[in-house]
């Protein structure tokens, strides 16, 4: 699944933060008009959940996910939601189980040989690499291409417009993630046109 989304959508996956829900549907239209289209809807805040009916009602070009998943209750809730693909910081046996039985496109999250293994032996050969620059960056990934060659990574934590390109030069990672691309004072400006320049740059 993730190839095919790629060669549809930029490899680029906004984190994505909704303060405001009224904020939802403008903001997943302006990265879309820039190309990017995997969007990751964090459930950091309350208006998270509600935001990705929102705009799966709203955007359809928008390929839309859940991010920050940290039980298999907010997994099934999302998924009742609408979401296309979840993301977690980590993993756990509960929520390797519950996203196992799901069948879907799944990240769970890595930083450790030991954590890639585990999610590796559920099942999962996509994983989410996080925090990444806090947990050794493009050199941690790399030294984890020797003995993980079937394993693609998402990297994101730390990073942003300035160095996404040397990770996506890598070629164990499918996609990198950030904050970068949906900046907090352009999003409370309500200026739209930012948040689609910054997706056309990317
Ligand atoms: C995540 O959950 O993927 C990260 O918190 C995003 O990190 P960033 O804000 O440093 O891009």
């Amino acid at each position: 699944m993730w190839d095919l989304w790629i060669e549809r959508a930029k490899p680029v996956m906004p984190v994505i933060v909704i303060d405001d829900p009224d904020h939802a549907v403008p903001l997943a239209q302006a990265l879309v008009e820039g190309g990017v289209r995997l969007l990751e809807i964090t459930l950091r805040t309350a208006a998270g959940m509600q935001a990705i009916s929102q705009i799966k009602r709203a955007v359809p070009e928008a390929i839309v996910g859940v991010g920050t998943v940290t039980s298999a209750r907010q997994l099934e809730d999302a998924l009742h939601r609408g979401a296309e693909f979840a993301v977690s910081p980590g993993s756990s046996p509960e929520l390797l189980a519950c996203a196992q039985e799901w069948g879907g496109p799944y990240l769970p999250g890595v930083a450790t040989p030991t954590e890639v293994m585990q999610a590796r032996e559920a099942g999962f050969r996509y994983q989410k690499f996080f925090p990444a620059s806090a947990a050794g960056g493009t050199a941690m990934l790399k030294a984890l291409a020797g003995p993980f060659a079937d394993v693609a990574f998402c990297p994101t934590g730390g990073i942003g417009a300035d160095n996404y390109r040397d990770y996506l030069a890598l070629n164990n990672v499918f996609a990198v993630g950030g904050s970068w691309l949906t900046p907090k004072t352009a999003v409370s400006a309500q200026n739209w046109q930012a948040l689609t320049s910054l997706a056309i740059a990317s």
